[in-house]
């Protein structure tokens, strides 16, 4: 049987903040960062709680690459707020600490009602307010842990492109290209079905028709709200069919070296194509096809793609290779082998449509070098 699963009820565009005057709650508990506090796009949220006379916390410590030590803190004082409303505003960072917290909070004290999960992105990338996954780092090890679970998919995703205006060139080309890794590895995924592929074309489209006017305009708010919406979409895709080998070397060099998440897949990403396009070629070429690539033959649109990925990375001034992303040899060649097992571990290589061994990633990790 296939199926497709699509849980959170998407509110998007100029009036969709005015959802949380709607939800059913009696308090709320606002997950966010200090960027969005300074911003004033926290006060945003909270004066629609407050049109409500609703009473509500803020828990506003999350970092990029949420901590272990950050989610349990923000759990004790969710658990202590006693609110039956989490709202999550920010980058994948936020939102994925609002659903760890709800997760951990269900899991100490099980007699407590599961709260209302309602997630407002910032930045066009992770697609988290739409998936069943949290990113986690133990910092202690060097690892993210990824947490997969039913519990962890907001019941609503408020969608207002007013709020990534801000975002600078260089978060917007690494959280892009996250979007076009999630939306390709959707596509090429083995479980990938009729309804995550339209979802993953919608988005892929978007990424090469607004990515680069979003990097160099800032302001441009068609770029912007197409791009969010593009986020959205390829997350509903890679939710349903997983994600593959690129995210699970990303995951592996980030929780090994910080580097931002969207950055590391943009880089590996061609390296991983041209690695999977003995099993997923046509499927490229398909995409070469719709994107307008030329694609005369498998390798012709496979290639085509890597190039337009590549063109893409250097006209937002993303390197190549791994060794120019601050990352030192000596501590890159000493942690190969354990960030391929951790790689070949990672659950989006079972998705992957190609099979990697332990050999292959350590030497695409090198070829990435
Ligand atoms: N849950 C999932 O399905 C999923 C998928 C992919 C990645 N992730 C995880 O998400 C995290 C990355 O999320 P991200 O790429 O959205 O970045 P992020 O949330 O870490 O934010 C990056 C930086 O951009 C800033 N920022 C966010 N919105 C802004 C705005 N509107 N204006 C100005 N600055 C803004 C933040 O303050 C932060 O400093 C990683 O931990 C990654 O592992 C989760
Ligand atoms: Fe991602």
């Amino acid at each position: 049987m296939t199926q497709f699963h699509g849980k959170t009820k998407i509110c998007y565009g100029r009036y969709a903040l005015e959802t949380l005057e709607e939800l059913p709650s009696t308090s709320a508990f606002v997950v966010t960062d200090p960027f969005m506090v300074k911003s004033g796009f926290a006060e945003q949220v909270t004066s629609h709680l407050e049109r409500r006379g609703l009473p509500h916390l803020t828990f506003a410590e999350v970092e990029p690459d949420p901590s272990l030590e950050t989610v349990m803190r923000g759990t004790l004082d969710f658990i202590r707020s006693k609110a039956d409303l989490i709202v999550a505003l920010g980058g994948g960072s936020a939102i994925d600490t609002a659903k760890a917290i709800a997760f951990f909070a269900r899991k100490a004290a099980p007699d407590l009602p599961r709260p209302l999960l309602a997630a407002i992105p910032t930045t066009s990338g992770t697609g988290s307010e739409v998936t069943a996954i949290s990113v986690v780092t133990d910092k202690k090890q060097g690892v993210k842990i990824p947490l997969n679970d039913e519990l962890l998919i907001p019941d609503v995703a408020i969608l207002d492109a007013r709020f990534t205006r801000t975002v600078p060139p260089h978060v917007t080309a690494a959280t892009g290209m996250d979007v076009l890794t999630h939306a390709l590895e959707a596509y090429t995924s083995r479980e990938n079905n009729a309804f995550t592929d339209i979802l993953a074309v919608q988005a892929i489209r978007y990424v090469f028709s607004f990515l680069l006017k979003a990097y160099q305009q800032m302001e441009d708010m068609e770029a912007r709200e197409m791009m969010l919406l593009g986020s959205c979409m390829a997350g509903m895709a890679f939710n349903n069919s997983g994600l593959g080998l690129t995210h699970s070397m990303a995951h592996a060099l980030g929780g090994q070296f910080h580097v931002p998440h969207g950055l590391a897949n943009a880089v590996l990403l061609p390296y991983a194509i041209r690695f999977n396009s003995f099993d997923a070629g046509v499927r490229y070429r398909e995409l070469a096809r719709i994107v307008g690539l030329p694609h005369s033959n498998v390798e012709e649109g496979t290639s085509a793609l890597i190039g337009a990925v590549q063109g893409l990375n250097e006209a937002m001034r993303i390197p190549a290779r791994i060794r120019d992303l601050k990352v030192e040899e000596a501590a890159f060649r000493a942690a190969l082998d354990s960030m391929a097992e951790h790689a070949l571990d990672d659950m989006c290589t079972r998705s992957n449509p190609r099979r990697p061994s332990l050999t292959d990633i350590r030497a695409l990790l090198e070829q990435a070098w």
